[in-house]
């Protein structure tokens, strides 16, 4: 596996592939790997002759208070997954290759911002988050123009934003949803879960098993989505340790909040504080 710096020299190994045919799978990431990004690399693996994988701390995406400086940087652990993993390059570029050093002090030159889509749920919580996504995202798509692109269902609300972007900005790229990947507990996997305590990492897998109850409800015949969405709160409200942010059922698509459910694909979203770290989840309702 090759690792490169370099966005000129990135770019111009993927052109090389595609002149030759060859088609591209990429995964970007901020690092820190676990095995729902290894279900990415795998997606990627099995439907392309090449993989590039990405990893680069987004500061755009992180606001002023959170976790940027101490997310964890296991670069060489990660480089020797992805080579395992079968990966062709990682990308690894620092943070003066994506932004012009101007871009920290005066403002960034250009943003893409999802309206309406960006702006709910997680938009609503952490100000300028998704927007540091859109915008860190379509300089990678420039860098390394692959036909697909995977992204995790455990970030549903960042998936749906990518395909928005995607489709908007008519680039000629698929995004491959992969099915979140979770601990035997039921808690979904991510680069934060290091960050819990021992007592909330106990109870962490409730948020799970609220939006199972959601589902459960919604088999046995219930429609109201106050009334599920109560539900799901109400598990999570039993520990003391989670501090719900919000439960939300929505539309699979637009991500609007539903009244009822009327067989149209649905999404229940759960976001919580478990001290102080931030989990997100999701399921199909
Ligand atoms: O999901 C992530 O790890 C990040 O938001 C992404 C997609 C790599 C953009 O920085």
């Amino acid at each position: 596996m090759q690792i490169i710096e370099s966005p000129q020299e990135m770019r111009n190994i993927v052109k090389s592939w595609r002149c030759a045919g060859e088609e591209i799978g990429y995964i970007p990431t901020m690092g820190a790997l676990h095995a729902g990004h290894m279900a990415l690399v795998e997606a990627a693996r099995a439907a392309n002759q090449r993989v590039v994988a990405s990893i680069f701390v987004n500061p755009l995406q992180f606001g002023p208070h959170e976790d940027l400086d101490k997310y964890p940087r296991p670069i060489e652990r990660d480089s020797q997954l992805l080579k395992e993993a079968g990966c062709d390059i990682l990308f690894a570029p620092k943070v003066d290759a994506i932004y012009d050093g101007e871009e920290f002090t005066h403002g960034i030159h250009t943003y893409v911002e999802v309206n309406k889509l960006g702006d709910m749920w997680e938009g609503a919580v952490r100000p300028g988050h998704l927007r540091g996504v859109a915008t860190v995202l379509v300089r990678f798509f420039n860098i390394v123009p692959a036909q697909r692109a995977y992204f995790g269902e455990k970030d549903y609300q960042q998936l749906k934003v990518v395909e928005r972007v995607v489709q908007d900005l008519r680039y000629d790229l698929e995004i491959v949803p992969v099915a979140t990947v979770r601990e035997e507990d039921g808690l979904a996997l991510s680069s934060r879960n290091v960050y819990l305590s021992e007592a909330e990492r106990q109870v962490a897998p409730t948020l799970h098993q609220a939006l199972q109850v959601g589902v459960t409800l919604v088999r046995n015949g219930e429609r109201e989505v106050s009334t599920i969405g109560a539900a799901i709160q109400a598990v999570c409200d039993a520990s003391q340790l989670i501090k719900v942010q919000y439960v939300a059922i929505v539309n699979a698509e637009t991500l609007a909040p539903l009244d009822t459910l009327d067989g149209q694909p649905a999404r229940a979203l759960i976001a919580a504080r478990l001290g102080s770290t931030r989990l997100i989840d999701n399921i199909a309702i």
